[in-house]
């Protein structure tokens, strides 16, 4: 019976868990605050397990000291020598537990009797540890359907998606709003020289672009970006066209949802000064020549015409 109150009140705790999860969930809107509160009371509890539990270990093995003591004492009372325990280490008794298995010397006893032309079997049991497994898996499964499918405390995949994409929706809106209406485009872009734009240029590029094309420019899953030479047109207006479009194909998504018509006016520009600083290790040039000095070289150059040149750097 006093097994039985055991599971009733880790059952109790469950759903206590369970039911104070779904009041989170459905006091927050599209919340990060209720998230964030939750991960909080969470961690907090976590913690004061991780303290119960350390503080159990050092109760039992004050107790077991105890009992060592008395047990000497006991034997000393009684003129005999105290032997202490021989004492196996947790792991290899965990091991012998989970196994469980017959020892070999012990196998005729588990041998059952058919003979297959002199192929006989042993009836041994299910290993505990892969018992204990399966067990496992059952409570998650019960625990997980009713976390997912009965409560809902927690969201689905496809919910969770539709709510991060909302708050980057939300995002993209508020930054929008905030952002002076601007309504640059590739037909009037300019390359701007104003050290403030530059900087937010700098910013821009450093947070969404370096990944592929390295801080300095240089080049890795992007081409460099420091060489006259290049893919998809080195004048502003085709700079400008290449980062909002992007070139999905390639790897390059469009930053027109992410970034406003002012920022890709920016970083275009700061990538622009970037050609001629001759980064260190630096990737060799791709596509076409483009002189960026050259009068009336503004005409971008075809898109199409993508070829990669192998000549090295200088
Ligand atoms: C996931 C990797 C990745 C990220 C992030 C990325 N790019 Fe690219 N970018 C590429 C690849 C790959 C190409 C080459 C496309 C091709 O081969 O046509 C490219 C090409 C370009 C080009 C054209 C180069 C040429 O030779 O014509 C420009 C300009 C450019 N990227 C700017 C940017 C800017 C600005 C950002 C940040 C806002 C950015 N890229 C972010 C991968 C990336």
């Amino acid at each position: 019976m006093n097994k039985m109150s055991k599971y009733f009140k880790a059952l109790g705790l469950i759903t206590l868990l369970m039911s104070t999860g779904s009041a989170w969930a459905q006091a927050g809107e599209p919340s990060t605050a209720g998230k964030v509160e939750f991960y909080i009371v969470m961690g907090f509890v976590f913690a004061t397990a991780l303290v119960v539990l350390a503080v159990s270990v050092v109760v039992l093995k004050l107790l077991r000291l105890m009992v060592k003591l008395q047990a000497r004492k006991e034997a000393e009372a009684k003129g005999e020598v105290y032997v202490e325990p021989v004492k196996k280490s947790w792991w290899s008794r965990f091991l012998t537990e989970a196994n469980d298995a017959v020892p070999v010397e012990k196998e005729e006893t588990i041998m059952l009797d058919h003979n297959y032309d002199g192929i006989r079997e042993l009836d041994n049991h299910l290993p505990p540890w892969w018992k204990w497994l399966f067990y496992i898996s059952i409570a998650f499964s019960v625990v997980y359907m009713a976390v997912y499918h009965v409560f809902g405390t927690m969201p689905l995949q496809l919910e969770e998606y539709q709510a991060e994409v909302a708050i980057a929706e939300e995002v993209a809106l508020a930054r929008k709003a905030d952002a002076p209406a601007s309504n640059i485009n590739e037909e009037n872009v300019e390359r701007v020289t104003d050290q403030a734009l530059l900087d937010n240029g700098r910013e821009v590029f450093i947070s969404n672009c370096a990944p592929c094309h390295k801080e300095d420019g240089a080049g890795g899953i992007g081409p460099n970006l420091t060489d006259n030479y290049w893919i998809h047109g080195g004048d502003i207006k085709s700079i400008f066209k290449t980062i909002k479009q992007g070139v999905p194909e390639k790897g390059m998504i469009s930053w027109e949802p992410l970034l406003s018509p002012d920022e890709m006016q920016n970083v275009a520009s700061f990538i622009m000064d970037l050609v001629g600083t001759n980064p260190p290790n630096a990737k060799g040039p791709q596509g076409d020549l483009y002189e960026q000095d050259s009068e009336g070289g503004e005409e971008p150059a075809p898109a199409d015409s993508v070829k990669t040149v192998e000549a090295s750097l200088e």
